[in-house]
């Protein structure tokens, strides 16, 4: 069974004073089983959300955006390699908002997955069609070649996760049903059964993101199908993070 995954995606939101403050007053209380817990804060404030972190070995941290490359002349840029040095243990590739305001490719998301992996840090691809794609009717086919070129750099050993957001849904208070976020989870998971066979298909957790809330978070993550959330403006306060925490089925 797939452990359920409670990620936050702070996105340039939390300098390093907000981060230790939200650690300070993030208590949730699990009644059943405790979900894995995942914060991607700002890279500036990584170091003091590490410092605040709570002492559970399942509340882990990762970082928004890598550089596929280890190291070199790239201003601004920050590498696998040192993000895993700095405590990281996951990395965001592909998120829709690198894709679409920052102009990523398929082939560059992958990329940066690879270069996560080789680092040993878990990728997490991201995917999701924008709202024309999904009128059209090519919601499938979108986040099936986002995938597909992943898979076409990442072998079946390598530890990842997908985060399904159509882009739709994101920041805009508009969240996909729970049977539709299923139905393209399940088209995933059936792609990734095609490459890496059924066994291994199984075993990879697929979050879905886009207005997750504490309001619509125990609906979604119902369905066997969603195997946790990746969070954005919810994540942001202690409170709201810790409900939606503890509203992963056990
Ligand atoms: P919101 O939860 O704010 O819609 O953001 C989702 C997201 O992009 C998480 O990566």
């Amino acid at each position: 069974m797939r452990k359920p995954v409670i990620a936050g995606n702070w996105k340039m939101h939390h300098a390093p004073e907000d981060a230790r403050r939200f650690f300070g007053a993030f208590r949730p209380s699990w009644s059943g089983a405790q979900p894995d817990i995942l914060i991607f804060p700002a890279a500036i404030s990584f170091a003091a959300a590490q410092a605040a972190l709570p002492d559970h070995p399942r509340v882990q941290l990762g970082v928004q955006n890598i550089h596929p490359e280890p190291h070199g002349a790239f201003t601004g840029e920050l590498s696998a390699p040192m993000a895993r040095a700095a405590g990281a243990t996951h990395a965001l590739a592909g998120h829709s908002e690198r894709r679409h305001l920052f102009g990523e490719s398929d082939r560059d998301a992958a990329a940066k997955a690879r270069a996560a992996a080789d680092a040993g840090l878990v990728p997490v691809l991201c995917v999701g069609e924008t709202l024309d794609e999904r009128k059209a009717g090519r919601a499938g086919e979108v986040i099936v070649r986002q995938l597909d070129a992943a898979l076409a750099v990442l072998t079946p050993e390598v530890d990842v996760m997908i985060a399904y957001e159509p882009v739709w849904a994101i920041g805009t208070g508009e969240t996909a049903t729970p049977s539709d976020a299923s139905g393209a989870h399940g088209i995933l998971r059936r792609r990734l059964a095609e490459a890496w066979g059924g066994e291994r298909a199984a075993r990879v957790r697929i979050l879905y993101g886009g207005s997750v809330n504490p309001r619509n978070a125990a609906r979604l993550l119902a369905s066997p199908d969603i195997d946790g959330v990746l969070v954005g403006g919810a994540s942001l306060d202690p409170d709201s993070f810790a409900r939606i925490a503890e509203a992963a089925r056990p």
